[in-house]
């Protein structure tokens, strides 16, 4: 199988990448490369890496259960948010075309009511089935959601309501699994020894692509051949540790910001999980030690080409503060070729009979020389088409990628502290019982903002 390639050549000195990195800067990391991958190595032997473990897992039950519901459902409804969600909507996004999806999968992860609204009153609600994924299992946004959707249903279908119902949780915490023991609800566990962002390719985020009819046989062959790659500690031999220690030189360079541009709007989704995995995982205000840092590197998407005529300029010639990593597709399953349908007419003469791949990938071959030569740090990741396999590689490179460049960091990337203190304070502000002490400190705040009459 066809591996996807990662291209790192705009990322090196040379005389129009005065500023980039050379090998040597490289080499100079490579002692720290060696301490990080024993580090790696000992973690995932105390358990402590869970993701690492995923490829080998039993998948039966999760393709026995997808059967099963797609036979009964043509909808499978999302809640979740965060980690219990974008990975769902990345890989669906992704396959849908390629692989002409023939179900639906929908991720609500928000509880703005006009998204639920228009969700409950479009589809066809017998027709769907509802998986409800936390790992906490007292997560505001999903747990209010779901209790919406679980009135609707149990007044629907009053006889059967638990059987459109799949919890996804802890295997033995929260409220969830409470109920899984004792109403019987069909359940799947998300492994405690994996955070939520990393978590795509356990149930969270397989029975949904499972129901859709993606393979996740490949999905997961796909990440365990990234993860046999991965076992190679030497830099220039490993694409997640070299593109991980890439972005971190450039970050010293105070290239702060870190934008994923695929040139496929399959592709989009993607780009939306890896900002979770890279602002989540890397944005600490605490070292190791304890000591103040503050670090991270701000994720940004972008959308190839349509963004070429909204960000592009500000890429090449605004501040010098970005890299840019192009994810292009080389084969697409349905193309267009572009007819020639006036050969006399002079503006249009290049693009007659053209692909609209080439003219995709030509173009975003012309940002990449345009970025180069004004001297802004690019790569690409180049997935030879859209499918699982590939999907595999990627998402588990990326979740190497955000481990090592934490490691360099000598931050934790596995904890989100920040996150955890803006759930305690919502549940605190609406009024949750033992959040008292909090909810005074917080009003306190807020009543001293108002002094300042800061409003128009
Ligand atoms: O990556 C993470 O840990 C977070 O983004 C969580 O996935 C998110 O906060 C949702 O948490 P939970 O699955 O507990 O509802």
């Amino acid at each position: 199988m066809k591996k996807i390639v990662y291209d790192f050549s705009n990322m090196l000195r040379s005389d129009r990448m005065i500023k980039g990195v050379s090998n040597t800067d490289v080499s100079e990391y490579s002692n720290d490369a060696t301490i990080i991958h024993k580090q790696i190595h000992k973690e995932r032997e105390a358990g402590r890496l869970g993701f690492y473990d995923l490829p080998d897992q039993n998948i039966d039950h999760i393709l026995k259960t997808a059967d099963e519901l797609r036979e009964r459902f043509d909808n499978f409804i999302v809640l979740g948010i965060g980690g219990s969600a974008l990975g769902n909507r990345a890989l669906y996004s992704a396959l849908k075309t390629s692989r002409d999806l023939d179900k639906n999968v929908v991720v609500l992860d928000n509880v703005d009511p006009h998204l639920l609204y228009q969700t409950i009153n479009t589809i066809d609600l017998s027709r769907s089935v509802f998986n409800i994924i936390t790992k906490s299992g007292t997560t505001s946004e999903t747990m209010a959601v779901f209790l919406i959707c679980l009135d609707i249903i149990k007044s629907h279908f009053p006889d059967d309501y638990k059987e459109r119902i799949i919890l996804t949780t802890d295997r033995e915490k929260g409220f969830l699994r409470e109920m899984v023991n004792r109403d019987g609800y069909i359940s799947f566990e998300v492994p405690d020894n994996i955070g939520g962002r990393f978590s795509v390719l356990s149930p969270v985020g397989l029975l949904s692509s499972a129901f859709a009819g993606i393979d996740i046989r490949e999905l997961l062959k796909g990440a365990a051949a990234m993860r046999r790659h991965c076992e190679e500690p030497h830099l220039f031999s490993n694409a997640a540790y070299l593109n991980g220690l890439l972005h971190y030189i450039y970050y010293k360079k105070g290239m702060n910001i870190s934008v994923m541009m695929p040139y496929s709007n399959d592709l989009y989704d993607l780009a939306d999980w890896y900002r979770q995995l890279w602002a989540e995982s890397l944005g600490k205000r605490l070292d190791n030690a304890g000591k103040e840092v503050m670090v991270g590197q701000t994720p940004i998407k972008s959308l190839g080409t349509t963004d070429q005529h909204s960000q592009i300029q500000l890429y090449i010639e605004g501040p010098e503060d970005k890299i840019i990593t192009f994810l292009e597709v080389l084969e697409f399953d349905y193309d267009y070729t572009i007819p020639p349908l006036f050969p006399e007419e002079e503006t249009l003469d290049y693009l007659n009979n053209k692909t609209l791949t080439s003219l995709l990938n030509t173009e975003k071959l012309a940002t990449e020389v345009a970025l180069y030569e004004a001297g802004r740090p690019n790569c690409s990741i180049i997935l030879p088409a859209l499918r699982e396999y590939h999907l595999g590689e990627f998402i588990f490179m990326y979740e190497v990628q955000t481990l090592f460049t934490g490691y360099l960091f000598k931050i934790n990337p596995l904890d989100q502290p920040g996150v955890e203190a803006g759930k305690k304070a919502t549940m605190a502000l609406m009024g949750k019982e033992s959040f008292e002490e909090l909810r005074m400190k917080i009003e306190r705040l807020i009543e001293d903002k108002k002094q300042l009459g800061a409003r128009i």
